[in-house]
């Protein structure tokens, strides 16, 4: 989602061109609804599902356009569909005060509830909408605006950054949690957003909020306070981008920003579902994990990797676990069997994923919807939906919805196994975000793969939860860069695939741990490394390839499971640098789509 704040001091009110401008300039993050609040001597708050086009066109009829103050959103939803109502600006009861927020408040059933006993009244399904009610609420006891706000604040469990504008108030006053804000200084007014290329046709001087940073703006100023309310010096920075490439945050292409956003999309997937002190794995599903005797996951594509990954953490949890292709997958396939059926689709629109949980549905089965997309099709229809909360994802290629598709679905496999979870392994859960930044500090895979781009063909090996990584590895890579690439089982290796195997072939081996996985797959390292094929080892240094091998791209230590996660990640930055380095179209390959609707 992107937000968008103005305050005006040039004496010439442009609030809502600015906002207008600013919501299309974020269109590029995704969005599934739209909607701006103007604060004049009332509050004017026009929202609409769907596209930003669809709120200009409003706004042209709903909206006066000499105001000088107001905030912008748009909405990829967490807790409630896209509709015009869920959409922001939420407002509180007296219609005085919106607020704008992005990320996620964990505790807003708890404060929705309090909030209803006091006779707040809710029109959405927002987590959202629990802010402005809190604000209200301290007014009513007679705080000030910003203690109101301060107050509010206090309350919330979770991410966000938060904005909220008044009736008759020229200001705007905000606040960020693991989400980002940055204030923007015009000579014509102030700006306040998620992302820069809000507003980075009016102005390149900025401030950066930090985490737990309180920021007022009002048309003589700008002023940061820390929680307790002291002032603080902020510095102002210059942003030298070029507009144009302003979308992509400075990447050069959006494929590249969605693997450097793994390490945030994989604290929200684990945000509020693993308990330390508990040892425990929660999730938010209503569904009888005692009547769960066996599953079956269906999708396609690196959705089906990343189901082959989850299956055999649920059968490591004891819990029969078959994976099918959606296109594959028919009545037969259930025969005598009445298993929990897992639709593994990060847009949750797939036709091939739809159809085959339309085909258990038919069959009597129970369904679980595992999902990046609030509001879509598979999320509707299932039975039950669990949420990879990767956030929106651009590029064709999918990068981090694979890695949060496999954390969800390894939470999802210890929760259907009973919840109790041993304090290593919640740990080493934990640990993946920071594990996955080490990785992307790391600048091997582009030196690897400027030695290896445009070689005859790449193949890619791994064992266990290694092996749909091979896959996976495979996939990206001839997805974006159009060479040869294929996955295989290690040990399938000498059943054919080596016959393709010579000097000009790179082989991509997985070897983490050190057990008897490893001990085997080293052994097939060796068999390739006889036939004269460049090795490239990702390793966690425990096994000791290393000496096989022609290049070493380096993983943390960790569980089985979870190396197979970071793994990926150095997978995933090889097949970007290698189609880089050969000038490919890498956000938008040939032939390609990010969600196909056709069967
Ligand atoms: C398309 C995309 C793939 C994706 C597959 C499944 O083919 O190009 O990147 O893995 O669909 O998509 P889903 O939305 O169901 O995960």
């Amino acid at each position: 989602c992107g937000i968008v704040g103005y305050v005006d001091r040039s004496g010439n009110p442009a609030a809502l061109d600015v906002l207008d401008t600013g919501l299309s300039s974020l269109e590029y993050r995704g969005y599934d609804s739209a909607g701006v609040a103007l604060a004049d001597d009332d509050l004017t708050v026009v929202k609409r599902e769907g596209k930003v086009e669809a709120l200009t066109a409003a706004l042209a009829t709903e909206a006066p356009d000499d105001v000088a103050v107001g905030i912008g959103h748009t909405r990829w939803s967490t807790h409630g569909p896209p509709s015009d109502t869920n959409a922001h600006p939420h407002t509180d009861c007296t219609g005085n005060i919106a607020v704008v927020h992005n990320g996620i408040i964990e505790n807003y059933d708890t404060l929705k509830a309090e909030l209803q006993e006091r006779g707040h009244v809710f029109e959405s399904e927002t987590d959202t909408e629990v802010i402005p009610h809190l604000i209200e609420d301290g007014l009513d006891r007679g705080c000030d605006r910003e203690t109101a706000f301060r107050g509010a604040i206090d309350r919330l469990e979770g991410s966000y950054a938060v904005v909220a504008t008044f009736a008759d108030e020229n200001e705007l006053l905000a606040t960020r949690q693991d989400s980002p804000l940055v204030v923007g200084l015009g000579n014509d007014g102030y700006y306040l957003a998620s992302d820069v290329p809000a507003f980075i046709e009016y102005t390149d001087r900025v401030t950066y909020l930090e985490d737990g940073e309180f920021v007022r703006v009002t048309p003589t100023g700008v002023s940061v306070t820390d929680i307790e309310g002291t002032e603080i010096e902020k510095s102002i920075s210059t942003i030298d981008w070029d507009p144009e490439d302003a979308g992509k945050s400075g990447y050069e292409h959006y494929m590249l920003k969605e693997i450097q956003e793994q390490p945030r999309a994989l604290r929200k997937c684990l945000r509020g579902r693993v308990d330390e002190i508990e040892g425990r794995v929660s999730l938010d599903l209503d569904l009888d994990r005692s009547g769960v005797d066996s599953t079956h996951l269906v999708a396609c594509g690196t959705s089906y990797h990343a189901a082959l990954y989850g299956a055999q953490l649920l059968r490591a949890q004891g819990i029969p676990a078959q994976t099918f292709l959606a296109n594959e997958y028919d009545e037969t396939c259930l025969a005598g069997e009445r298993p929990l059926v897992v639709g593994v689709t990060q847009s949750g629109e797939t036709a091939d994923t739809l159809g085959a949980l339309r085909t258990a549905q038919a069959a009597g089965a129970e369904t679980l919807a595992v999902t990046n997309t609030i509001g879509s099709s598979a999320a509707r229809e299932c039975d039950h939906a669990l949420f990879v909360r990767a956030g929106p994802e651009i590029g064709v290629a999918a990068t981090k919805t694979f890695a949060s598709q496999q954390t969800a679905l390894h939470l999802l496999a210890l929760w259907l196994g009973g919840g109790d979870v041993d304090p290593g392994h919640i740990a080493a859960l934990r640990a993946i975000p920071e594990q996955v930044q080490s990785i992307l500090d790391d600048d091997s895979a582009r030196e690897v793969a400027a030695e290896l781009a445009d070689s005859a063909a790449y193949f890619f090996i791994g064992r266990g939860p290694q092996h749909p990584v091979a896959l996976e590895g495979a996939l990206k890579l001839k997805e974006i860069s159009y060479e040869h690439a294929e996955g295989f089982a290690a040990g399938e290796l000498k059943h054919g695939p080596l016959a393709l195997v010579t000097p000009e072939t790179p082989i991509i081996a997985m070897v983490t741990g050190y057990d008897e996985r490893a001990r085997k797959t080293v052994g097939n390292v060796k068999e390739v490394q006889a036939r004269g094929a460049p090795v490239v080892a990702v390793t966690d240094g425990k096994a000791d390839v290393e000496q096989y091998a022609q290049h070493v791209l380096t993983v943390p230590e960790t569980t089985p499971e979870i190396a197979a996660l970071l793994a990926n990640v150095q997978l995933q930055l090889l097949a970007y640098w290698i189609a880089r380095d050969m000038g490919r179209p890498i956000d938008k390959p040939r032939n390609l789509a990010k969600s196909v609707t056709v069967e």
